[in-house]
């Protein structure tokens, strides 16, 4: 008996490669990898406000306790269920709008509108949270597994600007963390030139990310000289010469909702007499930088397919990512 489909006279028959093992998406089981995540720009946090957030395909709110420093947790009131976003700060506590039951910076109910003893188990989810490199960071666990990149000068000798692209990009913060690791990208979206060969051999891998160090020319024929990195899955870092003056620039990749993210970047330069107009010119570049990706990780439909010599680094990278750290402790709070 003949079979209903045939192959067509003449068409080419190419067994599809062998489908990888795939980067899990950011969401899938319900699970969000462990990393610290950008959630807005410490500057739009005034002491005394309560600002509400997408976070992990629900919802946080993140004000200032007492001593400045903000404190992220989730956002529903487990009395009722309102937005505390729509509460304010009294006595550096969130009072919901609801009943007036207020919590502190340790998620605690430490009061009631009527009076009330606070029932034991009404409690806030509270993140791991800082405000460094004038971004609010907020990492997905109870205890962080990494820090943020610690520069090598002290913040005293720094000048910095922070901004965030006013946009979401349609994928996984990782997509774009996957960029540093791409030298193919390196060199034909940002015109990097390396002195050497790629740099392949020159990267350090550890458990929670990846650095190496190269020199060459940017755009223009600016010689450079740079360490880069990422941390978790959402968090970039690079410094080092940058034509006549030092400079870094660290970039977060949030994760409000599964295939989509925003990019938070800061930029440092030493202070001097020359730092403010250096560090124009390094915002300058980042935005630039940025620019050039944002159309392709706006549109991606990432694929883990067909790598070639100089994916090596990159395909290593994938492997990192697939055996990342994924779970979701605030699950029940936030959503
Ligand atoms: S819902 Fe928040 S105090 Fe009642
Ligand atoms: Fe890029």
């Amino acid at each position: 008996m003949q079979q209903d489909t045939q192959p067509i006279a003449g068409a080419r028959t190419r067994p599809l490669p062998p489908r990888p093992v795939l980067v899990p998406a950011e969401g899938e089981n319900g699970l969000f990898s462990q990393s610290w995540f950008p959630v807005a720009l410490a500057a739009e946090l005034a002491p005394g406000q309560v600002l509400g957030l997408p976070f992990l395909d629900g919802r946080i709110v993140v004000f200032r306790g007492p001593d400045g420093k903000p404190q992220a947790m989730s956002a529903y009131c487990p009395h009722l269920g309102a937005d505390l976003s729509v509460g304010k700060v009294v006595d550096s506590r969130v009072q919901c709008a609801f009943h007036h039951w207020e919590y502190d910076v340790s998620g605690a109910c430490v009061k009631t509108g009527v009076g009330d003893p606070p029932p034991p188990a009404a409690c806030l989810f509270t993140f791991p949270t800082q405000e460094r490199f004038g971004i609010i960071w907020v990492f997905n666990g109870e205890t962080p597994l990494f820090e943020l990149p610690q520069l090598p000068y002290p913040d005293a000798e720094l000048h910095f600007g922070a901004y965030r692209m006013g946009q979401e990009l349609r994928c996984d913060p990782w997509v774009f963390a996957a960029n540093t690791p791409d030298m193919q990208h390196l060199k034909v979206v940002h015109k990097i030139q390396f002195d050497a060969q790629d740099p392949h051999e020159l990267v350090k891998w550890h458990e929670f990310g990846m650095e190496f160090s190269y020199s060459g020319t940017h755009q223009g024929g600016v010689p450079i000289a740079n360490t880069a990195g990422i941390l978790g899955t959402s968090v970039f870092y690079r410094w080092g010469m940058y034509g006549g003056y030092w400079r870094c620039n660290v970039t977060g990749f949030s994760m409000p909702r599964p295939g989509h993210h925003e990019v938070f970047s800061c930029s440092l330069v030493r202070a001097g007499p020359q730092a403010q107009e250096h560090l124009d010119d390094v915002l300058r570049v980042s935005r630039r930088t940025v620019g050039e990706d944002k159309d392709i990780l706006n549109t991606i439909h990432y694929r883990q397919g067909l790598l070639t010599k100089a994916d090596v680094t990159l395909g290593r990278f994938l492997r990192y990512l697939r055996s990342y750290p994924r779970a979701h402790p605030s699950a029940d709070f936030i959503n």
